[in-house]
């Protein structure tokens, strides 16, 4: 399958494709996480992405759209892959449908997931990340790590983002509201749209998630 997943920062994006990846046999690929590890390993790209992810703006499309695109072409993705955090305005939603017209291939679904404003921000400010592998999401109330600060599945650091400062995150929630809201109207345009509300415990979400992507299959 190839699906499209959208949601606001901190709606659970993450965390869910890193169960419905491995559910349905396919690759999470987040532009989010692609940034953060070219920043981790100092590449030019990551040089560049930083002070945009860091102030909770978009990093420009002209260099968003070749990272997505690079990756969604690469042999682990010939069968499908779920997209996390990308599209993000309508300039790569269209940007995305070239890509996929020209391998002549075409989305399954775009999963939206629905959470109000105060647990959005409640879950960023508990959120850690693995710093081996950023789909490894924890929240120091909601999912705790076994130990504190280390990570279950593969016992490596865990680490608060960034860009999880109270200032960066209302930036990130209004460029949400302005420039990726309009996708979802986009794709309920193209019957391509799925919406489930992502409250409730983490295996409830992905239930719901599964039953809906079910309809698209
Ligand atoms: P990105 O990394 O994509 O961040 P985001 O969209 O802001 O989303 P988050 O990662 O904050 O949240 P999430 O929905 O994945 O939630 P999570 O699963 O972690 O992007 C970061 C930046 O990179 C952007 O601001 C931009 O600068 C740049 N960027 C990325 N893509 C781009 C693009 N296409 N174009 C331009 N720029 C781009 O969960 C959050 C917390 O809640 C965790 O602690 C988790 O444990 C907890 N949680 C999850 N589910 C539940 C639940 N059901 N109940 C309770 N807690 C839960
Ligand atoms: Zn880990």
């Amino acid at each position: 399958m190839r699906i499209v997943l959208v949601g606001p920062p901190g709606a659970g994006k993450g965390t869910q494709a890193h169960v419905l990846a491995k559910t349905l046999s396919i690759p999470h690929i987040s532009t989010g996480d692609l940034f953060r590890a070219n920043i981790s390993q100092g590449t030019p790209l990551g040089l560049e992405a930083k002070a945009y992810m860091d102030a909770g703006r978009l990093v420009p499309d002209e260099v968003t759209i070749g990272m997505a695109k690079d990756r969604m072409l690469q042999p682990d993705a010939s069968h499908g892959f779920l997209l996390d955090g990308f599209p993000r305005n309508i300039g790569q939603a269209k940007a995305l449908d070239e890509i996929l017209a020209e391998a002549g291939i075409a989305l399954d679904g775009v999963l939206d997931l629905e959470v109000p404003e105060d647990e959005v921000v409640k879950r960023i400010a508990g959120r850690r990340l693995c710093r081996n592998d950023g789909s490894h999401v924890y929240h120091v109330v909601y999912n705790p790590s076994k130990v504190e600060d280390v990570c279950d599945e593969c016992g490596g650091e865990l680490y608060q983002r960034s860009d999880d400062t109270e200032e960066a995150v209302r930036v990130r929630l209004e460029v949400y509201h302005t420039e990726t809201e309009p996708i979802i109207e986009y794709y309920n345009q193209q019957g391509l749209l799925v919406t489930i509300s992502a409250l409730g415990k983490v295996d409830e979400v992905t239930e719901r998630a599964v039953a809906a992507l079910e309809q698209k299959k």
